[in-house]
């Protein structure tokens, strides 16, 4: 009955439930955190106040290493639908709470795994290399799994002679052709918030920047990729600002990772590479869904979870635990 009546109230994908004003939500969560065995893993695109309460914050590849070494009874994903499923995956036996089940991925949904198989069958030789930025349903007919910081290495360790199907994401995938040389069969999905950079308004910034180096994550479009100083995952853009001898650099991807940058790197000069229009397309709408009281709901009722089917689950793991591997042995 309680079950029930807690399960009702997740129906439109997070726990409408007021909270009190006064209430310490960093407190909370931290006695919540402690009292239950759970372990808070957030993206860098996460709204500043999240990313202070977290564990770990980290790209797709660091959580998800994370999400398969954690002991915590409960894993509060402060992140999208697709990491949640990731971390699932990896640690089956584990509650996997999201903030709020609406939060997607545009390109995750541009790859339904039945349009996919139909695609698939086209290819019957390929191996299929999915972006872990899909849905649990397209990794079970993956081959291997991979995400921005370990992609060129994975497409690498695949011999020579084997075709390539890449999904969903065409943008990083023309950057892994480029940079490997391999011919591939590209799905074309985009990322909503990494098309939005305007080529015209970075070339702009950089005149008003005399020295900035422009930085870019592999989800953008080719012609910004191509007047990029350093292309990287959020954690290899981060490294490369802390390293690097400039102080001023142009940031192209979610602005989220600029609170850590700043943090990280600090005396240096950060800014957002601008979208193509005056709106804030370039904060991804998916991410910016969970907010401090989603995560102290969520750990209080332990709910919205993430569940999967077994089967998706021991077939879904399965070009994940290939990525780790390929990974681990390369010290990735
Ligand atoms: P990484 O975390 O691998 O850099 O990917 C960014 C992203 O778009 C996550 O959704
Ligand atoms: Fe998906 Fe793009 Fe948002 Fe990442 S930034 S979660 S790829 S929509």
């Amino acid at each position: 009955m309680l079950e029930d009546a807690k399960n009702n109230l997740v129906k439109n994908g997070f726990l409408n439930i007021p909270v009190e004003k006064d209430l310490n939500l960093f407190e909370e969560i931290k006695k919540l955190k402690k009292e239950k065995n759970a372990v808070i893993l957030a993206h860098y695109y996460q709204i500043p106040a999240i990313q202070d309460i977290a564990d770990y914050i980290g790209d797709s590849l660091g959580l998800s290493q994370q999400a398969a070494a954690t002991d915590a009874d409960i894993i509060m994903f402060c992140g999208v639908h697709f990491m949640a499923e990731t971390a699932k995956m990896l640690s089956p036996n584990k509650k996997v709470l999201l903030p709020d089940l609406n939060a997607g991925c545009s390109l995750a949904n541009s790859a339904p795994a039945d349009i996919f198989s139909l695609f698939k069958m086209k290819y019957p030789d390929h191996v299929v290399v999915s972006y872990v930025n899909s849905s649990a349903e397209l990794k079970t007919l993956t081959d291997i799994c991979c995400t921005s910081s370990n992609a060129e290495h994975i497409i690498n360790s695949i011999p020579e002679d084997k075709g390539i199907i890449f999904a969903p994401d065409r943008n990083l995938g023309a950057y892994l052709m480029k940079k490997t040389g391999r011919k591939m069969v590209l799905w074309h999905g985009v990322c909503q918030v990494h098309e939005m950079f305007s080529w015209e308004k970075i070339m702009e910034s950089l005149k008003d920047h005399p020295g900035a180096e422009f930085i870019a994550h592999p989800e953008c479009e080719p012609h910004v990729l191509e007047i990029a100083d350093f292309i990287g995952s959020t954690t290899q853009l981060l490294n490369y600002v802390k390293k690097s001898p400039k102080s001023d650099f142009i940031v192209a991807t979610e602005p989220g990772i600029l609170y850590k940058m700043q943090k990280e790197a600090p005396g240096k000069n950060i800014y957002p590479a601008p979208p193509s229009t005056q709106c804030a397309c370039n904060e991804c709408p998916f991410m910016k869904m969970n907010t401090l009281e989603k995560v102290y709901l969520a750990l209080k009722y332990e709910l919205p979870e993430v569940t999967l089917e077994p089967h998706i689950i021991s077939e879904g793991r399965k070009c994940i635990d290939k990525m780790l591997e390929i990974s681990a042995k390369a010290g990735l």
